[in-house]
């Protein structure tokens, strides 16, 4: 496949329909509808994040079975665009329903492995934000269902390594002994990737309620595909997938239905192009107490003497 950008000069636009050329491509109407337009094996990586069925602004809930057989018959059309050796990553929570949850990673699995796809992780993508539940622990991560299309697949950890934790550390006996022990590339990031989830504070924030984070899709663009690669994203939200893509050479097709979030993943996408899209950056710390300011880091409840909440103590004694 040759890279996307043959000419820095030439102006940048967002196709509305499928074009096996464009660079970018926001489809307004159903991601089925779109996936009848493009060929078998056209794209490297399927990334997206569904609607959950919970009853957020862009979905009308349905039975349990039946939204399964809804997102069947998109995982069906994904798979048949997928080139061989090209991977399908399927971010998802929970379904809710009075109170109990279903992972809808563990019902969608059998969906994927009837395929034939294969998994190769089932990424915890961590965060720190969302509802505080009173009835069961608070959830903090999601995950991202990464199959693969046949076991010769693309996968490149190198632009996505994280610093050593001591990348001092030498070797201490051995042939190698005196010499540094970790990759100087830095190291694999692991299956669990404590990323921050865009909410008010984020600087990438717009009126879309469950938008990912620009770093969360490049970590899959960088090490699932290559410059020129087709990337698709059959919900596409406020664009993110595509964002991630164009920047890194790669081209991007997605498909939303909420003319509302198309406007706003075509406005994303034109600033992305431009060089102007605030991002949070990969890479940069979660959390610097320095940056919150001293007022957000002091403890008011904390009792220096127990080394307790003091609360949590005073609500213990007297229960
Ligand atoms: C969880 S959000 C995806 C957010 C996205 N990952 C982002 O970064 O903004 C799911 C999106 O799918 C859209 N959607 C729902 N049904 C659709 C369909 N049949 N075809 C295309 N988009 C659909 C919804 O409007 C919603 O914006």
């Amino acid at each position: 496949m040759s890279p996307p950008f043959p000419d820095p000069e030439e102006e940048f636009t967002i196709e509305t329909r499928f074009s096996p050329s464009a660079l970018a491509v926001v489809y307004e109407g159903s991601c089925l509808d779109l996936l009848q337009c493009m060929p078998s094996e056209a794209a490297r990586l399927v990334v997206t994040s569904p609607p959950y069925n919970i009853g957020k602004a862009y979905e009308r809930r349905i039975e349990l079975d039946a939204y399964l057989e809804q997102q069947s018959r998109v995982i069906e059309e994904c798979h048949r665009v997928l080139a061989p050796g090209g991977s399908i990553c399927w971010q998802v929570g929970n379904y809710v329903d009075r109170g109990e949850i279903v992972p809808l990673d563990t019902v969608l699995y059998p969906i994927f492995r009837s395929l034939g796809l294969k998994m190769r992780n089932r990424i915890v993508w961590h965060f720190e934000h969302g509802l505080h539940c009173t009835n069961r622990l608070s959830g903090r991560y999601e995950t991202i269902c990464w199959f693969t299309k046949g076991d010769e697949y693309i996968f490149d950890v190198d632009p996505i390594r994280i610093p050593q934790k001591y990348p001092g550390k030498k070797h201490f006996k051995g042939p190698k002994a005196g010499e540094y022990s970790g990759n100087p590339l830095g190291k694999n990031p692991g299956d669990v990737w404590p990323i921050p989830n865009v909410k008010n504070n984020h600087v990438e924030k717009t009126d879309h309620p469950c938008q990912f984070p620009v770093e969360l899709i490049e970590r899959l663009v960088l090490s699932m595909s290559e410059p020129g690669d087709l990337v698709f994203d059959p919900f596409l939200g406020a664009g993110t997938s595509v964002i991630a893509a164009i920047r890194h050479g790669r081209r991007g097709v997605g498909a939303e239905t909420d003319p509302s979030y198309v406007q706003i993943a075509r406005e994303r996408i034109m600033l992305e192009a431009r060089g102007e899209l605030k991002t949070r950056p990969m890479g940069r710390p979660i959390y610097d107490p320095i940056d919150a300011g001293r007022s957000l880091t002091v403890n008011p409840y904390f009792d220096r003497k127990t080394g307790q909440g003091k609360l949590a103590m005073e609500r213990r004694k007297t229960s």
